[in-house]
């Protein structure tokens, strides 16, 4: 079975950004990976997990928008990037994604920075000292600069904060999973919560990391909202065994 194209947050403010807005603001991630994140934002605030988001690698906005609309009032975005490619006009176009796709100045906070050469104080000070919900790393693609990354998330994530883990799984960047794997082996209070599975090869598969004293709970919640995008055989981990949500569920032909 091939699962609905229209996969939605939960949040109508995300979820019309989703349908007319996401595709206009040029970036990688998809809307599918969007649509889940920001779901995992609502399920979140259900269960009372407050507090800012930031993303490393905010780009043009196009998935920063999505997670700034999930927030609370109170609550903030912080976007974290070198912004000097593909040019240095870049800040300014995510400025102006912002506005145009009203994500309110009070409401984000822009930090032209190299994450690599930032400390979590530093990245905490930004946010006014409150730990992150969530972080989506999606910065610089090499094996020592995402573990780099994997540490500030760590350091930076409050009380059942989540990592989301871009490019995962990503043909052009095998080494990724060497630094998930020594990560997760240093970590052994950190899981996969879920793999959520690419749309195409540039808008690719994201890793979900949760507190492993929070996994059970998020599974049930995203099981709950996303039975549909279930694929049946799931993950493993050898012996960790975790969701993948896709847009196809189907599994292969045995006759
Ligand atoms: C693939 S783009 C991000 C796409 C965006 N997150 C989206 O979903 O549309 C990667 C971004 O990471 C930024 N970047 C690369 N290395 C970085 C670093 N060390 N610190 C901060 N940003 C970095 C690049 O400037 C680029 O804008």
């Amino acid at each position: 079975m091939t699962a609905p194209a229209t996969v939605c947050s939960g949040i109508p403010v995300v979820d019309a950004y989703l349908d007319d807005g996401y595709d206009k603001v040029i970036g990688m991630s998809s809307r599918f990976a969007a649509a889940i994140c920001c779901g995992l934002l609502r399920i979140q605030s259900e269960l009372g997990v407050k507090g800012p988001v930031a993303e490393v690698g905010a780009f043009e906005g196009r998935f920063f928008i999505a997670l700034a609309k999930s927030l609370h009032d109170g609550e903030r975005a912080l976007g974290i990037d070198v912004f000097e490619w593909p040019n240095a006009q870049v800040i300014d176009r995510f400025e102006a994604n912002c506005e145009r796709h009203h994500v309110p100045a009070e409401k984000r906070i822009t930090w032209k920075a190299d994450s690599n050469k930032m400390t979590a104080v530093e990245l905490l000070a930004k946010v006014g000292g409150q730990k992150v919900r969530l972080i989506h790393v999606d910065g610089e693609h090499s094996q020592i600069a995402l573990t780099k990354d994997l540490e500030l998330a760590t350091a930076v994530i409050g009380e059942g904060g989540v990592i989301v883990l871009d490019d995962m799984l990503h043909p052009g960047y095998p080494t990724l999973m060497v630094a998930v794997h020594a990560y997760l082996e240093r970590h052994s209070d950190m899981t996969v919560l879920c793999i959520i599975d690419r749309e195409s090869i540039f808008a690719a598969t994201k890793f979900v990391l949760c507190q492993k004293t929070w996994f059970k709970k998020y599974e049930a919640a995203l099981l709950d909202a996303y039975r549909d995008n279930v694929w049946p055989m799931g993950a493993t981990f050898e012996p960790h065994w975790c969701l993948v949500l896709s847009l196809d569920t189907r599994l292969p032909p045995l006759e």
